[in-house]
């Protein structure tokens, strides 16, 4: 798929055919993610991919914004204590959670371009999700990424603001 079709065309989808997503789809999801950029290198990132119907339900007790029901969620999750042992209190406050929604965007346009739906989800429980998943201590989950074959894709696409300014903000051509 070309990029800009990959761009353009993707949407956050919310309803779900009830059709597994197989695991090498998932695992080049996966592969897409790592192949992000990650300040300094650092790549403190984890995914954590759950496709048992148990542990997805349970995630989506306490996740508000995981609307729909996904055959699997990717959890992106971010080794916070290694984050600050390679760049200190910028490296866990700051690059972590950037990097981590770097590597989301790699996930949503990868599955696009497979013909997958997905959503970020940022409304969730921290803690309840780490523990659920199992976490170490100082591995944090940053977002949740649903995927699953799309049964609904929203349409038209939300408009997007004019946000572009030159040279200065507000300055015009
Ligand atoms: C950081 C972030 C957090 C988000 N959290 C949620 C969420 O918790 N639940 C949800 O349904 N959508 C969530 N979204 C999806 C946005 O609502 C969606 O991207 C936005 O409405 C634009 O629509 P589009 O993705 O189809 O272009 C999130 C998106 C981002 C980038």
């Amino acid at each position: 798929m070309e990029v800009w079709e990959a761009i353009k065309g993707r949407r956050s989808v919310r309803l779900f055919l009830d059709r597994p997503v197989e695991r090498e789809h998932l695992e080049k999801l996966v592969e897409a993610a790592i192949w992000a950029p990650s300040g300094g290198n650092a790549q403190t990132w984890h995914f954590v991919v759950v496709t048992g119907p148990e542990q997805l339900r349970r995630i989506k007790t306490v996740s508000p914004g995981l609307l729909g029901d996904p055959p699997a969620v990717i959890a992106i999750c971010q080794d916070l204590e290694e984050a600050r042992r390679k760049g200190g209190e910028l490296g866990a406050s700051f690059l972590a959670p950037v990097d981590a929604a770097m590597a989301a965007q790699n996930i949503l346009l990868a599955a696009h371009a497979a013909g997958l739906g997905t959503c970020v989800i940022a409304s969730f429980h921290r803690e309840a999700v780490a523990r659920l998943l199992e976490l170490p201590e100082g591995i944090e989950p940053i977002l949740l990424i649903s995927v699953g074959w799309p049964k609904e894709v929203p349409l038209p696409p939300p408009r997007r603001k004019d946000v572009l300014h030159y040279e200065v903000y507000g300055g015009q051509v």
